[in-house]
């Protein structure tokens, strides 16, 4: 996994240092190159948001990678989150963090997110028979949000059960970084 990662990070850090423009996100065409990039070195994607890219690192894990250009926030506050989820106790509902890549270069720290691979299965609508239990998840996950970051506008994502997966058969939140 870490040779693997090695690889994804050198990879991604060559195609943004090339980029033509130093800031904002990707337009809809580099996302399509950045994509055929992945892809054409065997990376199979798994789905992309308004901020990252997911593709598989090994059959349990998944790297996200970042795509604004000049700044990758999103895995540092999801980071920073997962380590405060677990601290005040309420790890069991979000996908833990493993690991986030760092550098020295602004633009390239925290760009890569190692987190478990999930089966996504919530994103027209909670699935039969998971009802309760992400019910009662959704509810641990606003807890935490108003004791750890109360007023935060965050909170809204987490209410879409597209941002839910299943992990080692758990209900989990998978995208709280945002
Ligand atoms: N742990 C995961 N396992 C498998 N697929 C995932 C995982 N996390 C995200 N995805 C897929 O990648 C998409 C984008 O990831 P997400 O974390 O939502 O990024 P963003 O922050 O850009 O919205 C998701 O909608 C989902 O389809
Ligand atoms: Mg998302």
């Amino acid at each position: 996994m870490v040779d693997e990662l090695a690889r994804l990070e050198r990879l991604v850090q060559g195609w943004f240092a090339n980029m033509q423009h130093e800031s904002g996100a990707l337009s809809s065409y580099e996302m399509a190159a950045f994509r055929g990039l992945l892809g054409s070195e065997g990376y199979d994607f798994l789905g992309e948001g308004g901020s990252r890219v997911v593709v598989a690192l090994s059959p349990d894990l998944v790297a996200k990678i970042d795509t604004m250009i000049d700044w990758a926030g999103v895995n540092r506050t999801e980071a920073d989150r997962w380590r405060e989820a677990e601290r005040v106790g309420y790890g069991e509902v979000f996908n833990p963090v493993l690991f986030i890549t760092e550098s020295d270069m602004a633009w390239m720290d925290s760009r890569i997110l190692v987190t478990p691979r999930a089966q996504v299965v919530f994103e027209h609508e909670v699935p039969r028979g998971r009802k309760r239990e992400y019910a009662s998840a959704l509810k641990s996950a606003i807890e935490f949000f108003e004791q750890c970051y109360p007023g935060s506008d965050d909170v809204e994502d987490i209410h879409y059960p597209f941002n839910w997966g299943i992990v080692d058969g758990q209900v989990r939140c998978i995208d709280y970084g945002s």
